[in-house]
């Protein structure tokens, strides 16, 4: 029996959300290890929508709920979020949710040089969530961050404080804003330090017992490993390791947790954010597959840009999270399309690749070579079984393991909790 690590594939909003819920009925904790609510995660059941951001998926069946001490943490960001699900008839308790005491931060300095940084960079930002991401793991790794566990110990923070100040100060003066109000922070912190340290503990301790009982260990990564900050599409990239592997340090687990490695695929290609893109479709196609999946970002409400199924990208992500199987989301998309393109190899000034290269302005440059495959013209929309889709369709995914190198072992079939195929349990791997 194996603990199941789901993480995105290509640029984020793969359909993570849905797949970690549809597993957690069978899970007995679910483990967020890496970002933070930059991400955007929806589950549909029945007539009722969630969205989730940081709090980890499970949450909305009850399943025990972990953030890892690989996540930045916004205390005000988390209480808007558990109110907001405890309205929609989700119960969070400290007995569902847990949140390690040694998560760095999110500060509203942080959100403020994320703002400042993007307005400043003209064409040549990043296109972030604005939500403070980068700045807290920047303080995370120099040292300087606020932590939950220091939540319980406000009085003590001067020297801390000293030093975190005087770094923001100075980038602040750089952009011709006043320095940290001190004591305003301070009292925001006393305020909110209850709320967030009644879930707060050593989770590392926790996990490490219930892997001691057999308990069924979900991860649950935010992004994709395109936007991983060593694999991904540098510098257009989040601040984290979206990997697989960052599932154990993220979490207090050693690599030997991770078990069964499922990347989410959507069956073509969204990106959120700038940033090379190279089968991006800037035309009706494009729109149509935007149209069809509803491809507006969760978390900021931009529109996603769309494309076809990058299978050079998918298999570079596969490679370097050691993916196990796919979970191949949003099939029912491409019904009726007549041909379908899949992206099998670049040109790249008159040579051909077979991946990605690492540097951003080859990556900008490559031209995807495609391979038209005839579409189907028969609904796959709420397919629960491979009998239910149509030959061509089947095809397309058969096509795709190959050119990936990777077995298919779930497709969704529509945002709906039950609309999967389950073709290789993760769980009994
Ligand atoms: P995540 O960030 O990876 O969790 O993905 P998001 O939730 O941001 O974006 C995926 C979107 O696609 C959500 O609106 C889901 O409800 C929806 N979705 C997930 N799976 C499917 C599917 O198989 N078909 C369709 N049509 N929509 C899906
Ligand atoms: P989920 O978990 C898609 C993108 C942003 C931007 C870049 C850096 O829903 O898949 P950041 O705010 O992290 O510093 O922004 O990363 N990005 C996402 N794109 N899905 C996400 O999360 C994302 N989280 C960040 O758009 O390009
Ligand atoms: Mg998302």
């Amino acid at each position: 029996m194996a603990n199941v690590a789901v993480i995105g594939a290509q640029w984020g909003d793969e359909g993570k959300g849905k797949i970690v819920d549809w597993l957690a009925e069978r899970a007995d904790v679910v483990v967020r290890f890496q970002g933070g609510h930059n991400a955007g995660h929806t589950l549909v059941i029945g007539e009722n929508v969630y969205k989730l951001s940081l709090l980890p998926s499970g949450i909305v069946r009850g399943t025990p709920s972990v953030i890892g001490n690989g996540v930045v943490l916004d205390p005000w960001a988390l209480k808007a979020e558990v109110e907001k699900l405890t309205a929609q008839g989700v119960t969070i308790t400290p007995d569902v949710l847990h949140i390690a005491d040694n998560c760095a931060l999110i500060l509203p300095f942080h959100r403020d040089l994320d703002a400042l940084r993007e307005d400043a960079s003209g064409a040549g930002k990043i296109g972030t969530t604005r939500r403070g991401i980068g700045p807290a793991y920047e303080d995370k790794v120099g040292r300087r961050a606020i932590r939950v566990c220091d939540l319980a110990h406000l009085d003590d923070l001067g020297p801390q404080l000293d030093r975190l100040c005087a770094h923001h100060d100075a980038l602040r003066a750089g952009f011709g804003e006043p320095p940290v109000d001190r004591d305003a922070l301070v009292a925001e912190l006393r305020e909110i330090a209850d709320f967030v340290l009644s879930f707060a503990k050593p989770v590392w301790l926790m996990l490490n017992e219930a892997r001691k009982r057999g308990d069924r260990i979900l991860f649950e990564g935010a992004q994709g490993v395109l936007l991983d900050v060593d694999h991904g599409t540098y510098p257009f990239v989040t601040s984290s390791n979206t990997i697989a592997g960052t599932a154990a340090g993220g979490s207090g687990l050693g690599p030997s947790a991770v078990g069964f490695v499922l990347g989410i695929a959507k069956a073509y290609t969204t990106r959120v954010g700038s940033g090379p893109f190279p089968t991006e479709l800037e035309n009706d196609v494009g729109e149509r597959l935007g149209v069809r999946g509803h491809e507006f970002g969760t978390v900021t409400g931009r529109k996603r840009r769309c494309g076809w199924f990058d299978a050079v990208l998918v298999r570079q992500a596969a490679a370097v999270s050691g993916v196990t199987g796919i979970a191949l989301t949003k099939l029912d998309v491409l019904d009726g399309f007549e041909t379908i393109s899949i992206c099998t190899g670049y040109l790249l000034h008159g040579q051909t690749l077979d991946h990605f290269p690492s540097n951003a302005a080859d990556q900008a440059a490559v031209q995807p070579v495609y391979e038209e495959i005839e579409g189907w013209s028969q609904s796959t929309a709420g397919a629960r079984s491979w009998a239910q889709l149509p030959a061509q369709a089947i095809k397309y995914i058969r096509r795709i393991e190959e050119l990936i190198q990777c077995p298919v072992a779930l497709v969704s079939t529509s945002p709906e909790r039950e609309d999967t195929i389950l073709v290789r349990d993760p769980f009994l791997d």
